[in-house]
C-alpha cells in the first residue's frame, strides 16, 4: 500500500495519481524492483549471449511440456462446431459438473450433488482471486502457506484483510505448525488456504493432519479452501482429497484444476467443490465476474474427467522424470528424495562451491547455477532456502530424458557445489 507524498512528474499522465493504493497508488508502475522470476529471465538471457553454443537445461518452467490429450482436442473439434454452445455460460453447464461429480466419486469416494455443490472456474486461478470476496471483510485475516500459490493473499489484501504466514518447514515436514498462530489471529481468521500435494515442496498431506484441520476449523470457525491442482500428480500412494476427510463437507471447499493433471494449463478449467452455502457463494461472486468458460472447453474437458487413462499416462511421465532426477541430483551431492506429489524437486540449495563461491540465499546460487552452468532452476527463499527443479522439461523420448539427465550430472559435477 502506497500512501507516500504524490509523486506526479510532468511526464505522468494526468491519471498518475488515481491508481488505487491496492497496487501502488501514485507510485504505480514506477516500481524499481526486480521480481524473482525476471531475474531468472535475465540470467537466462546472459547465459544464451556468453555462452550461446550451449544449451540450457531447463528446470524452471512450472507448466507441463504436452498439448492436452488427442481424445480431448477431438472433442473440443466437434463441439465447437455446435451451435448450442455459442453462448453465455454463465456458471456452467451440468455435463461439466456431472463429470466433475462422477471424477470425485471415483477418484475418492466423495459423493457430490452437481447442481449445488461443485461450480467450474476459469482455471483454479481465478477461484483464489474470488473466494477472498466471499468472506474477506478490512481488518479479517486469510492463513496461508509459504512457501505457497499467492493470488487469494494478493485478494485478501485487495479486501482489506490481512494475511497470516504459515511458513512450511523442512523440520516440521513441509506442514504447518498451528499450535504457532496467536489467538488474535485465530479470532480474525476466515480463510485457511492450503495446497496439498503441495507446490513447490512437493509434500503430500495425510488423513490425520486433514482430520487435525477439520477441528481446527470447527473450534476456530474459520473455513478451509484447499488447492488440490496438483492432486493427480500424486506419487506417494493414492490421491487423497481433503473431502474425504469426516467433516470436510461441513467447514470448506477444495479447488480442483484441469491444468497439470490433464495437460490442459491454457484451456483455462476447473472447479469449486464442497460446502453447498460456500460453492454458491462463490458461483454468486464468479457471476459478477465472468460469464463462463466457453461451452465447447467445458464439454472437452468433461470427457477429459471421464478418462482416467490420461492423468494415469501424465503421472507416469512425471514420476519416472522425476525419479531419474532424484538419482542424478543425489549423484552430485544433493540430498532429495522423491516428492510425494507436483511436477517439482524441492532440493536444499547448494551454501557455495568448492571453489570458493559462497551462497547467501538460494537466489545466488540459481545465478551461478544459470550464468555459469546453463542449468535453470527457481529459487525459494521464503522459509529456508531451496532450489526447485520442475520436470516439465522438453524431452520427445526417454533417450532424450536420459541424455539430459547425463548433461545435468556433467554440469552440476563441474560446479563443485557444496552444503
Ligand atoms: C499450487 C497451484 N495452485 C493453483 C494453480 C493455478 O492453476 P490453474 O489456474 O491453471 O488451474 C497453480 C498453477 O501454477 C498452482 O501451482
Amino acid at each position: 500500500m502506497s500512501t507516500a507524498a504524490p509523486e506526479t512528474t510532468r511526464d505522468d499522465p494526468y491519471f498518475q495519481k488515481l491508481f488505487a493504493d491496492r497496487i501502488g497508488g501514485v507510485n504505480y508502475g514506477k516500481d524499481t524492483e526486480i521480481y524473482k522470476f525476471e531475474k531468472i529471465k535475465r540470467a537466462k538471457r546472459k547465459a544464451l549471449a556468453d555462452h550461446p553454443e550451449r544449451k540450457l537445461l531447463d528446470f524452471g518452467i512450472g507448466e507441463n511440456d504436452s498439448m492436452a490429450d488427442a481424445s480431448i482436442r477431438k472433442v473440443m473439434n466437434e463441439e465447437v462446431n455446435k451451435p448450442e454452445n455459442r453462448g453465455y455460460a454463465d456458471n456452467g453447464v451440468i455435463e461439466y459438473k456431472e463429470a466433475a461429480a462422477r471424477f470425485m466419486q471415483r477418484h475418492f469416494g466423495v459423493t457430490l450433488d452437481p447442481a449445488t455443490q461443485i461450480t467450474h472456474a476459469i482455471g483454479s486461478k481465478p477461484a483464489y482471486a474470488m473466494l477472498p470476496a466471499c468472506f474477506i471483510n478490512p481488518g479479517d485475516v486469510t492463513m496461508m502457506t509459504v512457501p505457497g500459490y499467492p493470488v487469494a493473499g494478493t485478494h485478501t489484501r485487495y479486501y482489506g484483510g490481512e494475511v497470516f504466514r504459515l511458513p512450511l518447514l523442512a523440520e516440521n515436514g513441509f506442514l504447518p505448525d498451528f499450535d504457532s498462530v496467536p489467538d488474535d489471529i485465530y479470532r480474525r481468521t476466515k480463510m485457511l488456504v492450503l495446497n496439498y500435494p503441495n507446490s513447490p515442496t512437493g509434500k503430500t498431506a495425510t488423513p490425520e493432519f486433514y482430520e487435525k484441520v477439520v477441528a481446527l476449523a470447527k473450534e476456530k470457525q474459520f473455513v478451509v479452501v484447499q488447492d488440490a491442482a496438483h492432486i493427480l500428480l500424486t506419487f506417494d500412494g493414492e490421491p487423497l482429497s481433503f473431502l474425504q476427510t469426516p467433516g470436510a463437507l461441513d467447514v470448506g471447499v477444495e479447488v480442483h484444476s484441469m491444468s497439470k493433471g490433464y495437460d490442459m494449463i491454457g484451456w483455462r478449467m476447473g472447479f469449486v467443490c464442497g460446502h453447498e452455502r460456500i460453492v454458491s457463494a462463490f458461483a454468486d461472486v464468479k457471476d459478477n465476474s465472468d460469464s463462463g468458460q466457453f461451452i465447447a472447453t467445458q464439454k472437452a474437458a468433461a470427457a477429459g474427467l471421464d478418462d482416467d487413462s490420461i492423468p494415469d499416462r501424465i503421472n507416469t511421465k512425471y514420476r519416472r522424470r522425476l525419479e531419474k532426477l532424484v538419482a542424478t541430483l543425489n549423484q552430485c551431492g544433493f540430498d532429495c528424495e522423491m516428492p510425494g506429489g507436483t511436477y517439482f524437486l524441492y532440493a536444499k540449495s547448494p551454501s557455495g562451491t568448492k571453489s570458493g563461491e559462497s551462497f547467501a540465499k538460494a537466489e545466488d546460487a540459481t545465478r551461478h547455477l544459470i550464468e555459469q552452468f546453463g542449468i535453470v532452476t527457481v529459487p525459494w527463499d521464503d522459509a529456508g532456502s531451496f532450489l526447485r527443479f520442475s520436470v516439465t522439461y522438453v524431452a520427445d523420448t526417454e533417450a532424450d530424458e536420459d541424455a539430459l539427465m547425463q548433461e545435468t550430472k556433467k554440469r552440476l559435477g563441474d560446479a563443485g557445489l557444496v552444503w
